[in-house]
């Protein structure tokens, strides 16, 4: 008999192909919202969990699926998922590292360009026909070439961006708990500094760091005051990781010049005042959304889900 698996939302043809005839699976939703209570019911008899970010895999849903093996998460972030509750047990949980590194690197340098040179707000007002002719003051923007770029967070991701800074001559200094070997600081040109100095020298600060207790608001109302005035945010990691209410005012009062943003405290919620500010560029959490990458990640993690059934260590278990 083939072991129950439950997608809980619609994935890609390729990843399903990979699955069937191996398990038998449920998709929980089709369109729209996965409530939660339809999520315990249905991984009662279950002993693989195929989800994506959205999914709350909390201790009830882990608890209500005696049989699970393993949750095989179709993201690079698992912060959707108890991994304590999980690992006390035995469920082994996966994730899609790699596949992702270097369109959200792209989506993170779309962001940054966009910011700095108000491609949004341009693209709005030229479509507005509001175009009366070349003019010496119009939209101007922030250099991003030669200036200096602050990485929270040095794992993979960051590390792609800071590649990229190389081809805008950028100084780059980066935060993250572990520092990097001599040669890879070399080779990404990148330099350690302590948050405090990075949030108060950096022309650009970018987050890349995964949510977890120690990073939750790490960008606090207090830090946010530490960057400078003409200084940009990017934040395309976590929502939690900055606190999105302080980070409107810190723009509204232009504490900061601007912001871009693909993720949000309380997804898909977003602080309203963030809506109606002309300083920011808000993307609905495409990060790694290219037709290449999210066909990856899905194929990933229905490979994943095959080797936890099958009782072999998956190749992406989490840390
Ligand atoms: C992830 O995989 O964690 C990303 O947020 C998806 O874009």
């Amino acid at each position: 008999m083939n072991p129950k698996v439950l997608i809980t939302r619609k994935i890609f043809q390729e990843a399903l192909d990979l699955l069937e005839g191996r398990v038998d699976y449920e998709i929980g939703v089709l369109e729209g919202d996965l409530p939660q209570r339809t999520l315990l019911e249905k991984v009662a008899d279950k002993q693989g969990i195929l989800s994506l970010l959205v999914d709350t895999i909390d201790r009830d849903v882990i608890d209500a699926a005696p049989e699970l093996k393993i949750i095989a998460n179709c993201a690079v972030g698992y912060d959707n998922i108890d991994i304590d509750h999980a690992r006390k047990k035995g469920v082994l949980v996966t994730n899609t590292p790699g596949v992702l590194t270097d369109t959200t690197a792209d989506l993170t340098w779309a962001l940054i360009l966009a910011v700095a040179r108000r491609i949004p707000q341009a693209d709005v007002f030229t479509r507005a026909k509001k175009y009366k002719g070349w003019e010496l003051d119009l939209y101007l923007g922030m250099e991003v070439t030669g200036k200096r770029l602050g990485i929270i967070g040095m794992g993979r991701i960051g590390k792609a961006v800071a590649l990229r800074a190389q081809a805008f001559r950028m100084d780059v200094v980066y935060n993250d708990p572990h520092r990097l070997a001599e040669e890879e600081e070399a080779q990404y040109r990148a330099s350690l500094l302590p948050l405090e100095d990075l949030l108060h020298t950096s022309d650009i600060v970018t987050i890349h760091t995964s949510l977890t207790p120690e990073t939750t608001h790490l960008i606090s109302a207090e830090r946010l005051n530490r960057m400078k005035k003409n200084a940009v945010l990017v934040n395309v990691a976590r929502g939690p990781i900055v606190d999105e209410r302080a980070l409107a005012e810190a723009l509204e009062k232009k504490n900061i010049w601007a912001a871009g943003l693909d993720v949000y405290e309380r997804e898909p919620e977003i602080e309203e005042r963030l809506l109606s500010l002309e300083n920011v560029v808000l993307l609905p959490h495409i990060g790694s959304a290219t037709f290449e990458t999210r066909i990856r990640m899905a194929v990933m993690a229905a490979e994943n889900l095959l080797h936890g059934l099958s009782g072999n260590p998956p190749p992406n278990l989490v840390p």
